[in-house]
């Protein structure tokens, strides 16, 4: 039975188009599921909408559009974002989808009767942006919500709430595992929303009517976070009649969850959803990656401040792998980053165009103009120091990679095809054709070609549309490929090398 990966991203807002700042997690997420395909996992992406709610509402009104029709072309660029940034998602599920109402209504009753859920009142501020209840630490100087900067309004209504204060000691335990990651973050979260005392959450609104009706009492729609985050259980068909998937992906206890997280909406994930299982007596993800921020003029970027960069004209003038390097490998996921076109186009030229294209390019010209495009050669005539070091990259790779790492095993990966180009300058290869030493030139560049079909593999999950071409010009297309098998090469058998495409030309 082949191990089993189930990796979600957060459900997008669908009141505005969506930037750098959703590419961002929804990348992330898109390389560890490859990276694990390559692994031999089975594995399931869900990405998604997150469709109801006060926000929603307003915005549909702005346009003067029902929610559904406002929501339509919306929903529509979403999944041509992901297609353009070569995002290899299992499902996409929309908050309005019939099955996800129907199941959310289920897991309230459930709650309601299992007594977790009583109806009481509320007072208190809340910003319609962030769709959150705020606290006093929550809000500025000005009055205004830290996050989004806007003025929270106050609200007063009736509404039913989901008993979490009986969770303190479960959340405790949860936030001092190794659940949460990166382990600052579960620090963050019990110093200020932990230890000061868990209260009781409001689950539903009754003041707009955008949201899913609960059975109990029609007028009261679901709190749009409490039908948000089920959705990584009903779209893989919690309590439904088809319930395969979720016993596969949730139930089975030895099914790897990762759930990716911004910091702004780890609270959620890290202190709601986990009481959100319990309740339900379902397990818990096996992590959660909370990720920081990508800024812009030192703000998070964000449709509210209205600093934001479209991914889309990224991807048009500098293709998909581009960023998704830049992503990767620029933004770990440990703090916050910058994005700005020269920083791009600085990485992309220093990483992909000047290191490893170039270090491709070289490798292949050399062994074209002095082998004619197939080395003859003994598996064995390699330099070792230079295989240990490229066999080292690949057990530090997936080491990395395993702790969801994706930058630092970039680094590894970038400063192997940088230790390839230096070890070119050393060999000169040039001089040993010149002086005919055909043993030492053909021990060179079958080593190169090694490293450059091993750097090659270990970028297949970030560069995408680059990958086929450049495992061709290390000649290894239609060739299957495992990490195993390239710290061995026994059985892999490099083909004759052809015509060549530039691959990441610098840019100006
Ligand atoms: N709908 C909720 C999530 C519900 S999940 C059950 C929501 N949606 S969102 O549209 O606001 O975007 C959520 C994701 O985008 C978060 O992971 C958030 O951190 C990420 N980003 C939005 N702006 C961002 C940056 N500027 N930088 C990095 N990620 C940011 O919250």
């Amino acid at each position: 039975m082949p191990k089993k990966f189930y990796v979600t991203t957060p459900i997008y807002y669908p009141s505005g188009k969506l930037h750098l700042g959703h590419a961002y997690t929804t990348t992330l997420a898109d390389v560890l599921k490859r990276y694990k395909d390559m692994q031999g996992y089975e594995t399931f992406f869900l990405t998604g909408s997150d469709e109801h709610g006060q926000k929603i509402e307003t915005k549909a009104k702005e346009a003067g559009l029902e929610p559904m029709a406002y929501l339509e072309d919306k929903i529509e660029n979403f999944k041509n974002l992901w297609t353009k940034l070569r995002i290899d998602y299992s499902k996409f599920i929309r908050t309005t989808d019939h099955y996800h109402e129907q199941t959310v209504k289920k897991i309230f009753s459930f709650l309601f009767e299992k007594g977790l859920i009583y109806k009481g009142a509320y007072e208190g501020l809340y910003c319609i942006s962030c769709e959150e209840f705020l606290n006093t630490d929550q809000i500025d100087e000005q009055g205004n919500c830290k996050i989004s900067n806007n003025k929270p309004e106050l609200i007063k209504e009736d509404t039913y709430f989901l008993k979490t204060s009986q969770f303190q000691t479960f959340i405790e335990t949860i936030l001092e595992s190794e659940f949460l990651i990166p382990d600052y973050r579960r620090t963050e979260m019990l110093k200020n929303f932990v230890d000061p005392g868990l209260k009781d959450l409001s689950v539903t609104r009754i003041s707009f009517k955008w949201g899913i009706p609960i059975n109990e009492d029609p007028k009261h729609v679901v709190y749009v976070w409490l039908d948000a985050l089920t959705n990584y259980i009903t779209a893989l068909g919690y309590l439904q009649e088809d319930d395969e998937l979720f016993i596969k992906f949730w139930a089975d206890p030895e099914t790897e969850i990762l759930q990716l997280a911004g910091k702004e909406i780890i609270r959620f994930h890290a202190i709601y959803w986990p009481i959100i299982l319990e309740a339900l007596n379902l397990r818990q993800p096996s992590h959660l990656l909370g990720h920081g921020w990508i800024l812009s003029n030192s703000t998070k970027m964000s449709k509210s401040l209205g600093n934001v960069i479209d991914p889309l004209e990224v991807i048009d003038e500098f293709g998909a792998d581009g960023l998704r390097f830049y992503i990767s490998y620029e933004l770990p996921t440990e703090k916050d980053g910058n994005f700005t076109i020269d920083l791009f186009k600085e990485s992309y030229n220093a990483h992909l165009a000047n290191n490893v294209g170039n270090l491709i390019s070289r490798t292949n010209n050399m062994i074209t103009k002095y082998f004619q495009g197939y080395i003859e050669g003994n598996i064995n005539d390699v330099d070792l120091t230079m295989i240990n070091l490229a066999n080292e990259s690949i057990n530090q790779y997936q080491t990395l990679m395993d702790q969801y790492k994706i930058s630092a095993a970039m680094r590894v990966v970038l400063d192997l095809s940088a230790a390839c180009n230096k070890y070119i300058e050393e060999t000169t290869p040039w001089n040993l054709d010149k002086e005919g030493n055909t043993k030492e030139l053909t021990t060179v560049l079958m080593t190169l070609q090694r490293c450059i079909s091993i750097i090659s593999y270990l970028l297949k999950p970030v560069l995408v549309e680059n990958y086929e071409d450049m495992i061709e010009q290390c000649g290894l297309e239609n060739v299957e490929l495992s990490f195993e098998s390239l710290k061995t090469f026994t059985n892999l058998e490099f083909k004759k090398l052809g015509s060549k495409k530039i691959l990441f030309q610098r840019l100006k």
